[in-house]
């Protein structure tokens, strides 16, 4: 059991929690994730990004977007409430060293697993520059904490409602085009969005880091859930990732394994929906009962 310390809106969809997790607060490297489950018994395993983490206060710090069931029910927890299950660190961390001159390039909740590593490459003497892409102002994540540590930032939407308007690969095309061009890119954000960071930066021989998204179940490599084709190879994101050389990915391969479940997660949703809006009706109804009840003279 892991209790929740903090809890904190930082979009409309996005939330970070401060989790109690002692022995991963002291292990965890940048790149690594945990997997959660809310319920043992029938709650279904869920892998989020360490955002952040306190040795010392032996915290985790996870941020996420609410996008199905299991998200949404997250979100609902409150301080003092419990996870019931936290496996952790997964992954292999990123590869961190003093490279030159790190762009680091970030989509919509892709932010939250970046800020760990720009934070590693900054400590590690590198050159760092941020990319934030967002799809409107509102949905432009981790911002101040970026702003503090990069050498430079740009902050991109595609409405144009803050920053420049436009795709993350416009400026990442100018970065590359300059003399010298960066030593490495490290791309998360949805499967699209890393797809073309890759595709950019493959003409100017740029080394290109993705972290995979891929459905995952058990996160140890014994399912297979989370296979994609790397190189031509079969390698397992939760084992030999996340983190892959993004061009040799097969990101079209990816896409339609990650549709796999859409029918079953689109029902899940459904259910939680109508189950939200029964407890809400219920809870509406106690407090008007609550509130038109007489106390006895
Ligand atoms: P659902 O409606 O069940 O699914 C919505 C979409 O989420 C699916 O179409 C699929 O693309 C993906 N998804 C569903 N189930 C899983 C699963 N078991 N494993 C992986 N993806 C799934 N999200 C964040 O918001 N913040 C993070 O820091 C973060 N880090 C991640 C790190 C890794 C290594 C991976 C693989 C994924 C990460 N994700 C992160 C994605 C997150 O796991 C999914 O958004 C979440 O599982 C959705 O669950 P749901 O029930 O709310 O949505
Ligand atoms: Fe099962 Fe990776 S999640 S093999
Ligand atoms: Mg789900």
């Amino acid at each position: 059991m892991n209790r929740i310390l903090e809890k904190k809106q930082l979009s409309a969809q996005v939330w970070q929690m401060v989790l109690e997790a002692p022995l991963i607060a002291q292990e965890r490297k940048a790149g690594q994730f945990i997997i959660l489950q809310l319920d043992t018994d029938y709650g279904e395993r869920i892998p989020l990004t360490i955002a952040d983490a306190d040795p010392v206060r032996g915290t985790v710090t996870i941020i996420f977007q609410t996008v199905g069931r299991t998200t949404s029910l997250l979100a609902e927890k409150n301080v003092g409430d419990f996870v019931e299950n936290l496996v952790g660190p997964l992954g292999r961390p990123t590869h961190i060293d003093k490279f030159g001159s790190v762009v680091c390039v970030g989509g919509g909740i892709g932010v939250a697993p970046l800020y760990p590593i720009a934070q590693a490459m900054k400590a590690a003497g590198n050159r760092l520059t941020v990319i934030i892409g967002a799809r409107t102002q509102e949905l432009v994540i981790l911002e101040n904490e970026m702003r503090a540590i990069a050498d430079e930032l740009v902050v991109v939407t595609d409405d144009g409602s803050y920053g420049r308007q436009g795709l993350v690969t416009v400026p990442l095309k100018e970065f590359c085009e300059q003399t010298p061009p960066p030593d490495l890119v490290v791309a998360i954000g949805p499967p699209i969005m890393m797809k073309f960071c890759a595709k950019t930066t493959e003409p100017y021989h740029v080394k290109t880091i993705v972290s995979l998204n891929t459905i995952m179940i058990d996160g140890t490599g014994m399912c297979g859930g989370c296979r994609v084709s790397v190189g031509g190879q079969t390698r397992f994101v939760c084992v030999d990732g996340p983190e892959f050389d993004g061009h040799q990915v097969d990101f079209d391969q990816m896409m339609q394994r990650l549709g796999a479940f859409r029918p079953q997660e689109k029902a899940a949703m459904e259910a939680y929906q109508a189950d939200h809006v029964c407890r809400m009706q219920a809870a509406a109804a106690a407090l008007l009962a609550r509130q038109t009840a007489r106390p006895e003279a």
